[in-house]
Order: structure tokens, then C-alpha cells, then sequence
């Protein structure tokens, strides 16, 4: 797991948002990271130290305690990250001036760490002169900034400003975290079409070729992330991920089922076939004993494996539809809780090119024709690099 061992600093400001950070944290130390909570004086105000106390089960820093400090450069030594969330107007401004009059600023100052910041609050304060002035000198301190989501702010204005949702600041300290080492993280992409047997020599299966799922492997792989292929049909040389054989529907969900949790995201690109043979043969059926065999239908592997996806990770599912594609569509991302579905025509079989549609949870579309390269780079960005992307990294 990305997160398992990992330090985390946290440092909370005085913002209505603060009270989310106790499912943050919560959250967070269910995914294995050690946090270290640090409060600004006033983030104590709007949140209890005994709550992120409890969920952190260690010790809640916060303002500038007497006697103490010697901490915040030993926690400073021991991050591997650090992040400010919700980070008030006033926390850019000190940051940005270098001004350390409380624990968590020291911090910041002190440690060789990534520093994510997370600002959270009224949109007439976020589009101020001033809170985009400091805004630029951070990024020049490299320090990555999560931009606010837009909605109904606790104020009451409508507009940007709203801390994102936790899972979209976990994905991004996974991503910040990942970005030293060569990868970005896992991602499991499954290829080609399950077959299932009826006898020895015979088998029930359909026309998915692989080649989308072989595209979204360079593609992936490119970008630097990990890749695992779970394929029933050869793989291209070319493609350096690991893979794993299979040929039924069990087959296929067990190898996912293996590789799910430390993965950001499953692409489910395979045809998986819905029914296999109940009493299929291992010796070869005559003519005559094909009209015996029953159906049973297969284990749905995105519907298993949504039961155990964590919410930092991505499900994304293909779908090939004759009629009444996007309706259906919109269903199955709700029955199987994806976070996106790829509507494909039966064109797309075989072909280096395809018409597709990107449907996202949030029932956001994007229709794209073009070779299956390109639709596989515009996955990866839309659906696993997501909406609310980082500011500046650099
Ligand atoms: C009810 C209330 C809610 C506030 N919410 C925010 C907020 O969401 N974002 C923000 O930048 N300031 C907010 N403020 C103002 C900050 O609390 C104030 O600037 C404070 O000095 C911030 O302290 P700190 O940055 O040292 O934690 C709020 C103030 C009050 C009284």
C-alpha cells in the first residue's frame, strides 16, 4: 500500500473545513500512514485535538507548546510529507513570507519534505490579490497546491473555495509521494476476451482483440506508472509490464482480486464472457451431446471487486452496447460504482481505431474518435489524472 508506513504530517489551520480532517485522518491511518497532527491556535477552535487525538493515536501538536521545541524539528527529520489542509488565508500568507510564529510553520521551514497545501475558504478571500500573489510565491517554493473545489461554500457564496474531498487529497499525497521514486503508482489493467470451455476443443468467448487495453499499457507505462497486464492473449513485446495469463472469468477476477489493493486503479478493458459451460467436458463432445450443455452464469469481476475498492481507487469499466448505450451505461456505473465507463461501439473490435464516449460518476461526457493511442492517453488523464488537478508541481 502507498501509504502503509508512511510519515504524515498534517497541519491544520483555523477554516470552518478543518472539522473534515478527522475522517482525513481517520481515513488515512486505516491506509497504514503514521500521522502527526499539528493545530494552529485556531485550528483548535473548529475542531478537537482528542478527536484527530483518537484517530491518529498519537500525540496532537499544536500552536507553539513551551518546552517542546526540539519536535518540530524531529518531525520535520521524519516526514515524508507534510500537508496543510485546510489552509486559511492567513497560513498562505505566512507560508509565503516565511514566518514561523507557530508550530506547524517551523515545520514547514524545517523540513527537506514535499509540502502539499490544501486552502479552504471564501471565494472573494481566494481570488484576492493578495491570496493569488502568495499563491504564486509558493509555487515557487514547490510547495504543490490542491485547488479548492467550487460549490456552496459554508459562508453561503457560491464559488471556489471548498476543501476537496478527502479522497481526492489522498490520491494527491499518493501521487506527491510517488513522484520521486520512478513510479506513479500501480495500475492493473485487464486485456483481450475470456474463454470458457465446452469441451476439449471448443470454447465459448467473443472479439475484444486487446489492442485498447495494449494502448492504455504504453500509454500508462509512459507516464510512469506500474503496470499490470492480466491478459488472456498474448501481449506485444514492446509492452515491459508484468503479466498475468489467464483464460476464464475465475480465473481473471482471482488474479485482480490479488493485485486490486495496491493498485490506484483497475481498467477493466477485458470482455469478460457473462456465462460458462456447467457441465463442460475435458474430452471432446460428440455433435450430438451439444445440445446438453447448460449455462451458468459468471462471478460480474467489477461488481466483486467494487466491494473491497478502497476510495482512492479508480474503477474503470468498458462497455460495448447495440442500443441505448449511455442509459445503460449510467446504470451500470451506479450499480457497480465506478468512477467512469468507456461506451464503445462493436466497431471498435479489432480495430486501431474507435468512437468512444467517456462517461464519469459524476455523469460528466467527453466523445472522442481517434486511434486507440490517443483515446488510451485521454483515459489515463481523465479518469486515473483526474479533475482537480495540482496547480503547479514544479
Ligand atoms: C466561523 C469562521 C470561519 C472561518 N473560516 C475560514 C476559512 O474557511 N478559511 C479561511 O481562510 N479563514 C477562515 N476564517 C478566518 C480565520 O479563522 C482567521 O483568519 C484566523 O486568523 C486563521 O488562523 P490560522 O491561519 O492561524 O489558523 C474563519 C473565521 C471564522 C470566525
Amino acid at each position: 500500500m502507498f501509504l502503509k508506513n508512511k510519515t504524515i504530517i498534517l497541519g491544520i489551520t483555523g477554516g470552518i473545513a478543518a472539522y473534515k480532517t478527522v475522517d482525513l485522518v481517520s481515513q488515512l491511518t486505516k491506509l497504514g500512514a503514521n500521522v502527526h497532527v499539528c493545530l494552529s491556535k485556531n485550528a483548535s477552535k473548529f475542531v478537537s485535538p482528542l478527536s484527530l487525538e483518537v484517530m491518529s493515536t498519537n500525540k496532537i501538536y499544536s500552536g507553539q507548546e513551551q518546552g517542546e521545541e526540539i519536535d518540530h524539528i524531529k518531525l520535520a527529520d521524519n516526514a515524508d510529507i507534510v500537508l496543510i489542509a485546510p489552509a486559511t488565508a492567513n497560513s498562505l500568507a505566512k507560508l509565503a513570507n516565511g514566518l514561523s510564529d507557530e508550530m506547524i510553520f517551523d515545520i514547514v521551514l524545517a523540513t527537506k519534505a514535499p509540502v502539499i497545501i490544501a486552502p479552504a475558504m471564501n471565494s472573494n478571500m481566494w481570488q484576492h490579490p493578495s491570496t493569488l500573489a502568495n499563491l504564486e510565491k509558493l509555487e515557487k517554493f514547490n510547495y504543490q497546491i490542491i485547488e479548492p473545489d467550487s460549490g456552496l461554500l459554508a459562508c453561503g457564496h457560491i464559488g471556489q473555495g471548498r476543501l476537496p474531498d478527502n479522497e481526492i487529497i489522498i490520491q494527491k499525497l499518493i501521487q506527491a509521494l510517488n513522484q520521486n521514486s520512478k513510479s506513479k503508482g500501480k495500475i492493473l489493467i485487464s486485456a483481450g476476451a475470456t474463454r470458457e470451455a465446452i469441451d476439449a476443443v471448443r470454447f465459448i468467448s467473443n472479439k475484444s482483440s486487446g489492442k485498447m487495453a495494449f494502448a492504455l499499457a504504453r500509454e500508462a507505462l509512459k507516464a510512469n506508472y506500474e503496470v499490470v497486464l492480466v491478459s488472456t492473449i498474448e501481449v506485444p513485446s514492446d509492452i515491459k509490464s508484468q503479466i498475468i495469463y489467464v483464460e476464464t472469468a475465475d480465473e481473471m477476477c482471482a488474479a485482480l482480486k490479488k493485485e486490486f489493493d495496491d493498485s490506484q486503479a483497475l481498467i477493466m478493458v477485458a470482455a469478460v464472457a457473462d456465462y460458462k459451460i456447467k457441465n463442460s467436458s475435458d474430452q471432446k463432445l460428440a455433435k450430438n451431446e451439444l445440445s446438453n450443455l447448460e449455462l451458468e452464469k459468471n462471478i460480474d469481476i467489477l461488481e466483486a471487486l467494487a466491494a473491497t475498492k478502497q476510495a482512492h481507487q479508480k474503477l474503470i469499466g468498458f462497455s460495448v452496447e447495440t442500443n441505448d448505450a449511455l442509459e445503460k451505461a449510467k446504470s451500470k456505473i451506479k450499480k457497480k460504482n465506478l468512477d467512469a465507463i468507456i461506451i464503445n461501439n462493436t466497431s471498435a473490435f479489432g480495430a486501431d481505431t474507435a468512437d468512444i464516449i467517456i462517461l464519469k460518476k459524476d455523469n460528466q461526457q467527453e466523445t472522442l474518435s481517434a486511434s486507440k493511442n490517443i483515446i488510451a492517453k485521454r483515459i489515463l488523464e481523465s479518469c486515473i489524472e483526474n479533475s482537480h488537478d495540482i496547480i503547479s508541481v514544479v
